[in-house]
């Protein structure tokens, strides 16, 4: 998809289709209201026979027209002008896309830059329109016979105010590298479990470092990984005949010795729980346990393009976790990194036993903060259901920040506590600590569990269980958190 800014008037606009939008109550947007005047009241003429009544997320396609330069007009609902907010202006861009993919259009203009929203410029405008519409045109074609593209529409245009346009390019720049960061994300999540191997998210991460500015990356081999005695790590990748890799992007845009944001992915490409096997039902699912590297990946890739000034690395610890001759056994005990021996009691809560030696890897860069981002926990699942991440961490100020960004970004966080007396549940009889702290608080005692790897920087865990993909019939990938750490890392440049 093409996404340009365009200042030119309506009746130059060269494209299929103008989008414009209409609130409640009759009322034209600026937009509707010139298009309406160059076309001699046909908006006002529609809404009056009562075809649309400007109802949020309501859609209504006038075409042809004829004699003029504007060939088709798609209204848009926005609801009551005076309560539109962040959310509501996304879902009515929604329900532009959804209407437009139904169409054989393949040129819009959007103009639905001249809404006011609540605490929103046009550069946060112009980023949504392309990060809601590239979300919604995205096709998973990778492993199907035919290639086809279901969708026609291949350009928009976002039209604009001349003297805003300075706001829009650079909304425009943000939107189509997020854009694309989400769209890295979700394909490969949504490959296979056989074909997004280990060494494949490894072979993808190398092209993603190679195309892009100010970026090298590293990848650390199962030997690489025993001489740092990584052996929590080593133990889940032991149960499986792939070879666990240490994905490590640097991304320098900033000045040489500034301190990087380390970002650490669960790149689990497959988790069939080991020998505390999982259930069949829904098990293909758990192709989607490397959510959280691919995540890392696709938001390296968004801050080069970018061209953040900021310091990044990305660390994505990647293995499947299978049941074999060699897999860990509940009651085993390994040695971390960090020289912590960890008591197995349950194989399947293999998570944090990869991320614990990647967290402890981290101190190595000399971190401003560490944010993990993992599939964790499905209670995480059952606390928040599928709208919001959860959040923990032990930096209040780190966690604001990222609750902020989350709002900013619509990529929405929901905060945890992790307190001291959740850390009793992880006690063991044989090791300095368990892999599981029982049934209840599932989603804490895991951060606890992590936490106790974390203490010699500023840390949160964000746990996207619930939001990394979608069940069901709309079963795929989300590309979350890609929008909310892309945010962040915008306003730590910022900053
Ligand atoms: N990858 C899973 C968590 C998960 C499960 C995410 C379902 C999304 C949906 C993780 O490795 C896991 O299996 N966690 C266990 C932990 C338990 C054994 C303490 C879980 O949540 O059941
Ligand atoms: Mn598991
Ligand atoms: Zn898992």
């Amino acid at each position: 998809m093409e996404y340009s800014i365009e200042t030119l008037p309506f009746d130059k606009v060269q494209s299929e289709c103008i989008v414009v939008g209409i609130y409640q109550d009759q009322q034209l947007t600026t937009s509707a209201a010139t298009v309406d005047g160059l076309l001699q009241g046909i908006i006002s003429k529609v809404i009056e026979g009562g075809d649309i009544s400007g109802k949020n997320s309501e859609t209504l396609l006038i075409s042809p027209i004829l004699d003029s330069s504007i060939e088709r007009i798609l209204l848009i609902g926005l609801g009551d002008k005076d309560k539109i907010n962040r959310k509501l202006y996304r879902k009515a861009l929604a329900s532009s896309i959804s209407a437009l993919k139904t169409t054989k259009i393949k040129s819009a203009c959007c103009a639905l830059i001249d809404i006011e929203v609540s605490e929103s410029d046009e550069q946060w405008k112009t980023r949504q329109i392309i990060e809601v519409f590239n979300d919604a045109i995205y096709q998973y074609q990778e492993t199907k016979t035919s290639q086809e593209s279901k969708v026609s529409l291949n350009n928009i245009q976002i039209k604009v105010e001349p003297d805003t346009k300075a706001k829009a390019e650079l909304g425009l720049k943000q939107g189509v590298a997020i854009a694309k960061g989400v769209e890295k994300a979700k394909f490969l999540a949504d490959l296979p479990g056989n074909i997004c191997t280990p060494s494949y998210l490894a072979e993808q991460a190398i092209s993603m470092a190679s195309n892009a500015d100010k970026m090298s990356i590293e990848i650390l081999e199962e030997i690489d990984m025993e001489s740092l005695g990584m052996g929590s790590f080593l133990s889940v990748s032991r149960g499986s005949r792939q070879p666990a890799k240490l994905i490590v992007m640097n991304y320098q845009g900033g000045v040489k010795d500034s301190q990087p944001i380390v970002l650490v992915g669960k790149g689990l490409t497959f988790d069939a729980g080991g020998i505390s096997l999982k259930p069949g039902a829904g098990m293909d699912e758990m192709k989607y346990d490397m959510c959280g590297g691919a995540s890392v990946i696709g938001t390296l890739q968004a801050a080069a393009e970018m061209g953040l000034k900021i310091n990044i690395v990305g660390i994505v610890p990647s293995s499947e976790n299978m049941p074999d001759g060699d897999a860990n056994k509940p009651g085993d005990i390994v040695t971390s990194m960090a020289g912590l021996t960890i008591e197995i009691l349950n194989t399947d809560a293999e998570g944090r036993l990869i991320l614990c030696d990647a967290l402890t890897y981290a101190k190595k860069f000399n971190p401003a903060c560490v944010i993990d981002l993992a599939t964790l926990t499905g209670a995480c699942l059952v606390a928040l259901g599928r709208i919001p991440s959860g959040l923990l961490g032990t930096d209040d100020a780190l966690c604001d920040d990222l609750i902020s960004a989350s709002e900013t970004a619509c990529d929405s966080l929901w905060r945890l506590p992790i307190w001291e007396e959740y850390h009793e549940q992880l006690k063991s009889n044989f090791a300095d600590l368990a892999n599981i702290g029982g049934r209840d608080a599932g989603t804490i005692t895991a951060a606890c569990f992590l936490s106790r790897f974390t203490e010699d920087y500023k840390w949160a865990h964000l746990d996207i269980a619930g939001t990394a993909w979608r069940t069901g019939a709309k079963k795929g990938a989300t590309g979350r958190p890609v929008p909310l750490l892309s945010q962040f890392l915008i306003d730590r440049e910022n900053a």
